[in-house]
């Protein structure tokens, strides 16, 4: 039988032309068999702050509820985002920060995989290291094979947006594979008759 799976996708971009969000866009065309994915913004959601979250979810600004909600009902997390100051987007690790407290937090143990594009030559190797250190301890799953760093970002999509990259491409595909592969092995096996 086959298993459907459903992924999230992320762009911590929130500007009209930006490059992560043509990447999340190309990712869309890129999944494997199976496998949906609903891409979910940050663009609404206030700063963190602790008196409306544990132990007072139910006072939870509405947008950081509504991305708790959409990582919840995913399998896996998909993240394409910018390098801002050699770091995560303050935006993006903000919504994150909403989305990882609590028993209940939708982050916990869940598979992720994490690319980025620029327009200069380091493709967001500094975003993705930093974003490590929130996986770990978030206890999240994350995929590191292959990494996706599109440099150059400019010269790799057309005027409508689409990725004309065929190596970042395979390497997308590929990395979307690893993913759904990671969800199927961690699903509990069945029970022995
Ligand atoms: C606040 C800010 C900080 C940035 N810091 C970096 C950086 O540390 N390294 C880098 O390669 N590019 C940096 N950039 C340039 C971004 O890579 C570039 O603006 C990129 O296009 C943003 O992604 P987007 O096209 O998805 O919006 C920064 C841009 C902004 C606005």
């Amino acid at each position: 039988m086959k298993t459907q799976i459903n992924f999230v996708g992320v762009s911590g971009s929130l500007r009209k032309g930006s490059f992560n969000t043509m990447l999340l866009n190309a990712a869309m065309q890129l999944l494997p068999e199976d496998v949906t994915m609903e891409i979910t913004s940050i663009a609404d959601i206030p700063n963190y702050n602790a008196d409306l979250d544990i132990p007072s979810a139910s006072q939870r600004p509405a947008p950081a509820q509504r991305f708790r909600d959409a990582l919840a009902k995913a399998q896996a997390l998909v993240i394409v985002s910018p390098e801002y100051n050699y770091s995560i987007p303050g935006g993006l690790k903000n919504a994150i920060d909403w989305a990882s407290r609590g028993q209940d937090s939708p982050l916990l143990h869940k598979p992720v995989a994490i690319m980025g594009a620029t327009p200069g030559m380091w493709g967001t190797i500094r975003m993705q290291m930093a974003f490590y250190g929130v996986f770990l301890f978030l206890d999240m799953k994350p995929v590191l094979k292959p990494e996706v760093l599109v440099a150059k970002a400019a010269e790799k999509f057309d005027e409508h947006g689409n990725l004309k990259d065929q190596m970042a491409k395979d390497l997308i595909k590929q990395k979307l594979q690893n993913l759904k592969n990671l969800v199927l092995q961690l699903q509990p096996s069945e029970p022995l008759k």
